[in-house]
């Protein structure tokens, strides 16, 4: 097992930017809300997304930050191994939301890494035909994507380490860790 190591962001740094992330995409909320003649309290205008299970810690700080009348519906994408050129090797798991046209969608993930996962989610939310469609991510890798795909919101760039920690797993463990940590090669502990 391969043991969590150095922290790479603080609970308090991570703490201080989901505020900001919280307010940035509330005051962005608002002033759709607010062109199609609503307050921030009208129900069933707002949707947010989380990809699970990585984004689950970072959705549960963020959405209770957040003083928008929202609902919220989950969706879970698996990668396989293999993938031909022909698929992006990543397929959502189960159905997704279907009655999101018209809405302002806001999808939550960990982590932009290949792009992936959030090229296929955009692509078959997109679809749907929202009234907006935002991705807010709490961390970006500074690599080249497989899949181009951009955040409207970002928390913080690292590079192009695997980490751990406040929702992200090795083998499903550590995501209850408070801040993010590099995960040490096999055999540096
Ligand atoms: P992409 O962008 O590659 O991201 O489709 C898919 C999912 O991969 C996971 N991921 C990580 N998980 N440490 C982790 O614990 C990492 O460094 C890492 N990089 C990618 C993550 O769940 C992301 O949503």
């Amino acid at each position: 097992m391969r043991p969590p190591g150095e922290i790479l962001i603080g609970e308090r740094e991570i703490r201080d930017r989901v505020a900001s992330i919280a307010r940035e995409l509330s005051d962005a909320l608002q002033a759709d809300l607010r062109r199609e003649g609503h307050g921030v309290d009208v129900p069933g205008r707002v949707i947010f997304i989380p990809v699970l299970s990585g984004a689950i810690v970072f959705f549960a700080d963020l959405i209770r930050q957040l003083p928008v009348t929202m609902s919220t519906e989950m969706v879970s994408v698996s990668s396989y191994r293999g993938a031909t050129t022909a698929s992006l090797g990543v397929s959502v798991v189960g159905a997704l939301p279907d009655d999101l046209a018209g809405k302002h969608i806001v999808i939550v993930d960990d982590i932009l890494d290949t792009g992936r996962t959030l090229g296929l989610l955009k692509k078959e939310i997109g679809a749907q035909k929202p009234a907006s469609l935002r991705i807010c991510v709490l961390l970006r890798k500074e690599r080249d994507r497989d899949v181009p795909v951009e955040a409207d919101i970002t928390g913080f760039d690292i590079p192009d380490v695997f980490i751990v920690g406040y929702g992200l797993d090795y083998d499903g463990h550590y995501r209850n860790l408070r801040d993010i940590r590099l995960l040490e090669e096999a055999g540096d502990a």
